[in-house]
């Protein structure tokens, strides 16, 4: 039997999200191999993980599948980058995105991002080229557009059955044990908005805009302070951002509330709750993650260990029937699917270059279909910025750039030149 070809993947960051999605996929692709008959047998590995002190890899290298380098220190995605490995993942905080991923496609490695991307279109704008000039994939992990709640309101979109949205609100709210706990390392400065919020507004910029006629147009926010930093500082316990997009042919308009905190009590039921409603010309859609399945509560181990209304959509430990343990959830498939495109792009029939190009025209996860979502971090970040200043009540719009517009001042801040 011949030797398959082997995909080496490298990681940036080893945190709760690696854990949960990257380390279930690498773990069982190790066991199954990736196939698909267009590429055939593909090994995967995780061949090599950079992180600040290597103490979390150093723990997971003494049970895991493969051997695989720890990279250490500042300059740890450097190393990796300049490593033999074929693939990237970024996992470090949202604002420590964007070093690792140019560093890996300067290095001509296909480069997969968890959201958001990066936090300007300046920085989108270099990595893009980047991934253009050296033919490899750039892509950003939003594992919400595989939920199957969400894959059917986009069918829904798709089919004709919802028509032209008009407004709605999309809220994700995490109990305070994430912000005084597993995030304190990286908090100070940061809000809840960037790092949630843009689950959402991919799912709105997908779902309904991205078929080329409609423009992101407004954007703005609020914020609260006080609980997880200083009541005049510059972290933020929750937000509430605001986005529009107009219909280009008739000029009616759609805007979307999407409301994110990190504060809210630890035993609430919906621990990490999250819920979405749509309303149409002729209907309206609501998803609520509490409404759609499972409540359980267990003495002494909920809500720490077992949650009370767990999504096991997303990512869940099970005894299948013939006994054997898996892990699985569009968490985990989302990871899978990046992996299958870049051993199609390298692996799979036909001229490289066409397969490069197939792969790297998907809505879902390219970079190349980022401008909107990175336009919108973007201005949520500059308005709280200017809040935190003593400047609140802020508005961005997109139509020629980016221009930030405060109350009382005539002059707009250009936040990009270009075109959004
Ligand atoms: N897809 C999702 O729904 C989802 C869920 C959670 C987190 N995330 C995203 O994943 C990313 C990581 O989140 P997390 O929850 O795993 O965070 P985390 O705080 O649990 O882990 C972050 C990891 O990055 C490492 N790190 C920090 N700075 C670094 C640097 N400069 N170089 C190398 N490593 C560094 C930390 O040591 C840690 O291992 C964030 O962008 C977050 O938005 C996505």
């Amino acid at each position: 039997m011949s030797i398959p070809p082997r995909i080496r993947a490298g990681m940036v960051g080893l945190g709760m999200i690696f854990d949960e999605t990257y380390r279930p996929f690498f773990e069982q692709v190790h066991r199954e191999g990736l196939f698909r008959r267009d590429f055939g047998l593909v090994d995967v590995d995780l061949a090599a993980v950079a992180t600040r002190t290597g103490t979390r890899a150093g723990k997971y290298r003494a049970h895991a599948p493969t051997p695989f380098a720890n990279l250490t220190g500042p300059d740890a995605a450097e190393q990796l980058a300049k490593s033999d490995v074929d693939v990237v993942c970024v996992a470090t905080p949202d604002d420590r995105h964007f070093g690792p991923a140019k560093a890996a496609l300067t290095a001509g490695k296909h480069v997969l991002i968890e959201k958001p991307s990066v936090l300007s279109l300046a920085e989108l704008d270099e990595l893009q080229a980047l991934a253009d000039e050296k033919q490899v994939l750039a892509k950003v992990v939003y594992h919400k557009l595989l939920d199957p709640d969400h894959k059917k309101l986009r069918t829904h979109v798709l089919e004709g059955n919802l028509r032209h949205v008009n407004n709605g609100y999309c809220s994700l709210l995490e109990p305070k044990s994430i912000s005084t706990g597993q995030f304190a390392e990286w908090l100070t400065g940061r809000n809840p908005g960037t790092y949630v919020a843009c689950h959402y507004t991919k799912l709105i910029d997908f779902t309904f805009f991205s078929r080329g006629n409609y423009a992101l147009t407004r954007i703005s926010a609020n914020g609260q302070r006080g609980l997880v930093g200083p009541a005049d500082g510059n972290t933020w316990d929750s937000t509430q951002l605001q986005v529009t997009y107009t219909h280009l042919n008739d000029g009616r308009e759609a805007t979307f509330d999407i409301h994110t905190s990190w504060v809210t009590p630890d035993n609430f039921p919906g621990y990490v709750d999250q819920e979405v409603q749509f309303r149409f010309d002729n209907g309206v859609w609501n998803a609520h993650q509490r409404k759609r399945g499972v409540e359980v509560t267990i003495e002494d181990r909920s809500p720490g260990e077992f949650k009370y209304t767990p999504n096991h959509h997303y990512n869940g430990r099970f005894v299948e029937p013939w006994n054997e343990l898996s892990q699985r959830g569009y968490g985990i498939e989302v990871i899978r699917r990046f992996f299958e495109e870049v051993a199609y792009v390298e692996h799979g029939p036909g001229d490289r270059h066409d397969r490069w190009q197939a792969m790297a025209h998907y809505k879902y996860n390219d970079l190349s279909a980022e401008r909107n979502c990175v336009a919108i971090v973007q201005a949520l970040e500059a308005i709280l910025a200017e809040h935190a200043a003593g400047r609140p009540g802020g508005m961005v719009t997109t139509d020629d750039g980016l221009r930030l517009y405060l109350p009382g001042v005539a002059e707009p801040k250009v936040l990009y030149a270009g075109r959004v």
